[in-house]
């Protein structure tokens, strides 16, 4: 394992969970962490600098993931936990054999509560995450008879970012997103990008009420207390308020995330350096 990535000796419940996302797509995880997990301190990190994602090269994502997770480890995190879907669906099996620290995605566990929920599942995503087939692939591995439809929202991101949650033209856009998974009578739909639940009143208001609306986040969080549990590693509290750092304007960040977050954080910067690949610590070297 190479020694700058190792997991300190001393590495304890009470180290912070780290999660990253390119922006404020994550603090719809943060979120669910603070709902399931209140005694778990978290560390933030929004690769503001280089969003949106979805519109980046398999290659690119990798590098940056990667950057960002070697940046944690110096952080001493016990756990990732990845706050992006197009991290999840183009990284996570490299990461996580690069890198000895539990390291969760969001794609799998998606996947298997929408195969619960419904046969007929739409998914919404980065055009990143849509090309990747990660999802369709995982619903059909869960469950072979689900007939799945994706589409891929690139305005969604820099709508949301750019603070129009409300405007007329969020709700036109998503009414044209949403309309061949309506044509296609779907039961069932994964928001399938952290920013997506952001827009839930939106969608809620265009979704007939029949249709099970899937955010991953709920079931990554489940899966993470588990994993926790079972690695001795839950902090026994108190959590201590989450820390934000972003790579882009941390005062766009602060002031962004105060309609989420109910306050405006304190929020650092970073600057990430690029990272060789590490060899694969799963081979022991
Ligand atoms: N929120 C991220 C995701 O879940 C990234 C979105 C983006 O930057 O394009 O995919």
């Amino acid at each position: 394992m190479p020694a700058q990535f190792g997991l300190s000796p001393v590495i304890s419940g009470s180290a912070p969970i780290g999660i990253f996302d390119s922006g404020v797509g994550g603090l719809t995880v943060l979120k669910e962490i603070e709902r399931q997990l209140p005694k778990e301190s978290i560390l933030y990190v929004g690769d503001t600098a280089r969003l949106p994602y979805g519109d980046r090269t398999p290659g690119e994502i990798l590098e940056f993931v990667r950057e960002i997770i070697a940046w944690m480890m110096g952080k001493q995190v016990k756990m990732v936990m990845m706050a992006c879907n197009t991290s999840s669906a183009l990284a996570l099996e490299q990461v996580q054999a690069e890198f000895p620290v539990p390291i969760l995605g969001l794609i799998h566990p998606g996947a298997r509560a929408a195969t619960k929920a419904g046969q007929r599942v739409g998914v919404i995503a980065t055009p990143a995450t849509v090309a990747s087939n990660a999802y369709r692939d995982a619903i059909l591995e869960a469950d072979a008879r689900t007939q799945v439809w994706q589409v891929g929202c690139p305005r969604f991101v820099p709508l949301i970012e750019g603070d129009r949650l409300l405007a007329l033209e969020t709700k036109q856009v998503a009414a044209e997103y949403l309309s061949p998974l309506l044509a296609a009578n779907i039961d069932t739909l994964i928001y399938g990008c952290t920013h997506y639940p952001h827009l839930e009143p939106v969608l809620r208001s265009l979704l007939p009420s029949q249709v099970q609306r899937i955010n991953p986040a709920v079931h990554m969080v489940r899966a993470a207390a588990k994993e926790l549990e079972l690695l001795n590693l839950k902090n026994p509290g108190p959590a201590r308020p989450p820390q934000f750092y972003v790579s882009g304007n941390p005062q766009q960040f602060a002031h962004l995330s105060e309609r989420w977050l109910g306050y405006q954080p304190l929020v650092g910067q970073v600057s990430f350096v690029p990272v060789a690949a590490p060899s694969l610590h799963s081979q022991g070297q």
